[in-house]
């Protein structure tokens, strides 16, 4: 059956839509799996791995960009987004990945990436070929500097990658905008043209079959009117006022003509945004009439701490629920320490990215214990989860990458004080004994980014044939979560033996989560799962977890 009829009578049987409940399995192009061994993956070894997605037991898989880019921020740097670079294949290969995902059963999303374009795209090479104040610019935010002679930024705000946001156009008084990279200029989205051409995008990708699209920065693209001077600490302070250049009202008018664009289709098309603020400024982007979902980053940003994560799960609940959205579930993604490596760290959970690896080294086994049990907090949950490729593995960070490997723009722009991203970044081990551990085809040893040696014993041909790796208890639980609808369910906490448990009932599941050390009691129920082989008699050992049958036999 089409995957459009399949759509039709689960709306007909009102079922909910799928994204509401769906696994989705994050790839990042890059490193997911290489065809033709230049040491960089691409949509071919998407396509050719597409069965592990599928017996993994995801719903879907969202793509980082693959479009042609110069790859100054791995991608996120578009200079063309109707076309794929030939780093990654071309349209013809995306259409065959595409299908192959389809007849795998898996829906697929691409990244969208609204805020602003590289400094590449024929648009802005373009303004910077044009006058001042002319249509050409206008694409942009341009404006004259500050000082007498223009030598000053327009204004005090600051990369998210370092340094300032603004970067001025040689020999002129005109500077140009940058909330990341200086070869990622900011569009202007209060010119109806940059409306346009968005539109052309999504309904290009859309006719191809693209389930949804992940929205990259969807806080970012309106700047509070005169652009004025930011506060100190607004920028990064997600519960908060996030400054003039963030989370402004007038993004939603944008995707609220781009819902409607996206309803015109057949099968349930959706959009996620990543838009970094707090649960209750979330839910507006996820009003009836605007995006589907939202990546939950207060809850990636929880320490291992049962009441920090109870408080976390409950807000988002009360907040998503009040728009009748799903919430969604994250730990991990490419922008941010691996969760089996920050839950190792001295102070788990609190610092989600440039680890100094100077000062500070992780415990690789008590990270791995923790990751193993968060599975059971983040798949027990009714909502959306997303999964890092990688994560089913047990895959911790590379945190002993030399710096002449790093590529991420936020090392070099903050003087190597930000180690980066690119340690979560790094090729994933397919074979343990093969060149690359199998990252590319036979014998080749090239990868964009260097693998630790520690990545033999995560390898996918080692974890296939183990019954207790990581990436067997990742299967066993994401087919128990489908089989008892948890998607579908509700929370329903439950008094837990000690202050560091979380528990909680979903459906017919009893999902307890150890964060202590120490070992509690179990109730006397059947175990379904167990994220450590040790044999249980009733307890719980400390950093552990279980889902249980919530009915006696
Ligand atoms: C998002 C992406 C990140 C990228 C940035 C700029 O945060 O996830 O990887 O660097 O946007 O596009």
């Amino acid at each position: 059956m089409q995957s459009s009829e399949t759509t039709q009578l689960a709306r007909q049987r009102q079922e909910p839509s799928w994204w509401r409940h769906a696994v989705i399995y994050q790839i990042y192009p890059r490193s997911f799996a290489d065809s033709d061994g230049d040491g960089i993956g691409d949509l071919q070894g998407i396509r050719d791995r597409m069965s592990y997605l599928a017996r993994l037991g995801v719903d879907a898989i969202w793509l980082s960009p693959f479009y042609r880019s110069p790859q100054a921020d791995a991608g996120y740097d578009v200079s063309d987004y109707r076309d794929v670079d030939p780093l990654f294949g071309d349209l013809d290969e995306f259409d065959k990945m595409l299908s192959r995902a389809h007849e795998s059963g898996l829906k697929v999303i691409v990244d969208l990436v609204p805020n602003h374009t590289s400094d590449e795209h024929v648009w802005f090479k373009e303004a910077l070929a044009s006058p001042v104040g002319s249509p050409a610019r206008d694409r942009y935010i341009f404006r004259k500097g500050k000082g007498a002679n223009s030598e000053l930024p327009p204004n005090n705000w600051q990369s998210m990658f370092g340094g300032s946001a603004w970067t001025r156009v040689d020999g002129t008084d005109q500077w140009y905008l940058h909330m990341f990279d200086t070869k990622q200029p900011d569009l202007n989205w209060h010119n109806p043209e940059v409306h346009e051409e968005f539109i052309r995008t999504l309904r290009f990708w859309l006719d191809r079959g693209v389930d949804g699209f992940r929205v990259d920065v969807a806080h970012g693209m309106i700047k509070k009117e005169g652009l004025p001077d930011a506060e100190e600490g607004q920028v990064t302070n997600v519960d908060g006022d996030r400054g003039p250049m963030w989370d402004q009202d007038g993004v939603h008018d944008i995707y609220r003509e781009w819902r409607k664009v996206l309803d015109e289709y057949d099968g349930d098309r959706s959009m996620v945004a990543e838009a970094w603020v707090s649960p209750e400024r979330m839910a507006r982007y996820i009003r009836s009439d605007e995006m589907c979902q939202a990546f939950n980053f207060p809850y990636m940003m929880t320490p291992w701490n049962a009441d920090a994560y109870r408080r976390v799960i409950q807000r988002s609940l009360d907040e998503f629920g009040k728009v009748n959205a799903p919430s969604t579930w994250v730990l991990s993604n490419h922008d941010v320490t691996r969760h089996a490596t920050r839950f190792g760290m001295p102070n788990p959970g609190t610092v989600l990215r440039g680890i100094s690896l100077h000062t500070e080294q992780p415990d690789e086994v008590l990270g791995l214990r923790r990751a193993r049990a968060s599975i059971f907090m983040t798949l027990g949950l009714p909502g959306s989860a997303y999964i890092y490729q990688g994560e089913e593995l047990g895959l911790p960070e590379n945190t002993t990458m030399d710096d002449s490997f790093r590529q991420d723009p936020t090392y070099f722009r903050t003087n190597g004080k930000d180690v980066g991203r690119d340690g979560c970044r790094v090729p994933i081990p397919w074979k343990a004994k093969a060149p690359a551990y199998g990252f590319g085809p036979d014998n080749s040893a090239h990868t964009w980014l260097p693998q630790p040696d520690s990545f033999a014993r995560y390898a996918i041909d080692v974890e296939e044939k183990d019954p207790l790796s990581t990436l067997a208890l990742y299967r066993r639980v994401l087919k128990l979560r489908q089989w008892y609808d948890l998607g579908n369910g509700e929370v329903e906490w439950l008094d837990a033996p000690h202050k560091d448990v979380l528990m909680f009932r979903n459906r017919d599941v009893i999902a307890v989560i150890n964060m202590g050390d120490q070992t509690v009691p179990l109730p006397d129920l059947q175990i379904l799962a167990q994220s450590q082989p040790e044999t249980m008699d009733g307890l719980l050992p400390g950093n552990s977890a279980v889902w249980m049958f919530a009915h006696k036999r």
